[in-house]
């Protein structure tokens, strides 16, 4: 290839969104809990998936994965179909998943379940225990503590902290806020800002828009697996109608 091909086809996947979903389906046995859903993610943004329990979001975000439930439709990261890469390859690319139960290894401290997570450098760089400590200071204290003796707010930034040592370009995020105190909240919106303003793009699985306010680009709702609404939290208020028909508010 000459020296302005490439330089083309870079430029034009450039141009692309990060991630690109056309017409997913997705299905456990027979029944169909995710219709026909599109959606996009640009490069550095942070998208929230919203919907009441039993919505389709956990679905949704294992599907991109590649994880337990048959899929149709159309996936591209980065300009390329994933659809049919297992879950390794998909990490390897560059998402990364922090699972909704953050399958945390207790018996592992928490710098060893950090290295669990630790893929090669991208875009050369590779997270560093400096920079995660930067991130969530709590954990720096307790960085040679057993998972197992964590609070459920320290299991979730280390489970954040543990993909992050994979250096996703994207990072998807099932429920962060799930079952965790407000102060803890509080600090975990704010890392998800910082990722954000380090060029991370984001996907975040929430009920509670509170947490998502100050890193939210954009939303999109579903409800029983399609989509039923996307724009920004001043479209979302503009018509409370929406909320109280597809949110637990
Ligand atoms: N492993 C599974 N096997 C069968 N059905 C499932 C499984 N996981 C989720 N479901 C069903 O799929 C639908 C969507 O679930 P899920 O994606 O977990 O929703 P959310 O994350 O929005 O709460 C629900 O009806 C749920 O009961
Ligand atoms: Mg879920």
């Amino acid at each position: 290839m000459s020296r302005s091909a490439s330089t083309d086809a870079a430029a034009e996947r450039a141009a692309r969104p990060l991630l690109e979903i056309d017409g997913l389906s997705a299905s456990y046995g027979r029944a169909t809990v995710v219709h026909d859903l599109d959606l996009t993610v640009a490069r550095g943004e942070a998208l929230v998936l919203l919907g009441r329990n039993g919505a389709g979001k956990s679905t949704t975000l294992k599907s991109v994965m590649g994880l337990e439930v048959e899929r149709r439709g159309r996936i591209v990261f980065d300009g390329q179909g994933i659809d049919d890469w297992p879950t390794h390859r998909i990490a390897a690319a560059g998402i990364g998943y922090v699972p909704e139960d953050r399958r945390i290894f207790a018996g592992l401290t928490v710098t060893e379940n950090m290295a669990v997570g630790r893929l090669p450098p991208r875009d050369g760089h590779a997270w560093s225990e400096a920079e995660i400590w930067e991130l969530f200071p709590p954990l720096a204290a307790i960085r040679e503590r057993r998972a197992g003796y964590l609070s459920g707010g320290e299991q979730q930034m280390l489970a954040i902290a543990r993909t992050l040592m994979g250096n996703p370009r994207l990072l998807l995020l099932d429920e962060p806020s799930e079952g965790l105190a407000p102060v803890i909240l509080e600090r975990i919106a704010e890392a998800v800002g910082m990722l954000k303003s380090r060029g991370i793009a984001l996907v975040v699985s929430e009920q509670n828009l509170a947490f998502v306010r100050d890193f939210a680009d954009r939303l999109l709702i579903i409800e029983t697996g399609a989509k039923r609404f996307t724009g920004t939290i001043a479209d979302l208020a503009a018509d409370p109608s929406i909320a109280e028909r597809y949110l637990a508010v």
